[in-house]
C-alpha cells in the first residue's frame, strides 16, 4: 500500500508523512529527497541549472519509480507533484490520496520563515508571497481537491494529525 501526502508547500506533508508512517509501522519516502539523492543535485541546484519543466519531468519520473517499489510507504510529495502530468489520477489509482489544506494566512506565516529554500519563492515579499499564493493555489485546488482524504491542517499537531489520517484510512 502506498499513502500519499499531497498539498501546498509547508503544509507539513514531511512532518506529518513520518508520524504516520511510524504508527503503521510502514516506511516513509520524502519524494524531493529521493530525486535530490538520485540526481545528486539539490531541488534548488535542479531549479537554477535546468529551469522548472525539467524538474517536472524527473518528479514525474522519480514518482512512477517510488510507486514501483514493494512494500508499504508513506511518500510525502512535493508541492506541485500532484499538479502535473496527471498524477493525482495516477496516484489515486496506485494508493490512498491524503490533502493537508491549510489557509492561505498561515501558508504565507510559514513560507515566509523557510522560502529560502523554495526557489519558486525566490525574491518575494510578503505581500507577493502572499498573491503568489492564492494564486497558485487557486489553480492547484482542483487537483489537491481530488485527494480521497482531506485534512484541515492549520490548528492541529503533527502527531495528531497523523492520527485523524489513521482514523480516516
Ligand atoms: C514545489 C514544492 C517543493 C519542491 C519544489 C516545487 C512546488 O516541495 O518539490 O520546490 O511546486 O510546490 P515542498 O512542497 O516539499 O516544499
Amino acid at each position: 500500500m502506498k499513502i500519499f501526502l499531497i498539498g501546498f508547500m509547508s503544509s507539513g506533508k514531511t512532518t506529518v508523512g513520518r508520524e504516520l508512517a511510524h504508527f503503521l509501522s510502514y516506511q516513509f519516502l520524502d519524494l524531493d529527497e529521493y530525486i535530490e539523492t538520485k540526481h545528486n543535485r539539490t531541488i534548488k541546484q535542479i531549479f537554477e541549472t535546468k529551469g522548472e519543466e525539467h524538474f517536472r519531468l524527473i518528479e514525474n519520473e522519480a514518482l512512477k519509480e517510488v510507486c514501483s517499489f514493494k512494500g508499504d510507504f508513506v511518500i510525502s510529495s512535493g508541492g506541485g507533484t500532484s499538479c502535473f502530468y496527471n498524477n493525482i489520477d495516477y496516484m489515486n489509482r496506485n494508493g490512498i490520496t491524503v490533502y493537508l489544506r491549510l489557509e492561505v494566512s498561515t501558508l504565507v506565516s510559514r513560507l515566509v520563515e523557510s522560502k529560502i529554500d523554495r526557489p519558486l519563492l525566490w525574491g518575494k515579499t510578503r505581500e507577493e508571497l502572499n498573491d503568489y499564493i492564492i494564486r497558485v493555489l487557486d489553480e492547484r485546488k482542483k487537483f489537491y481537491e481530488k485527494a480521497q482524504i482531506i485534512v484541515d491542517a492549520d490548528n492541529t499537531k503533527p502527531i495528531d494529525l497523523a492520527k485523524i489520517i489513521m482514523s480516516a484510512l
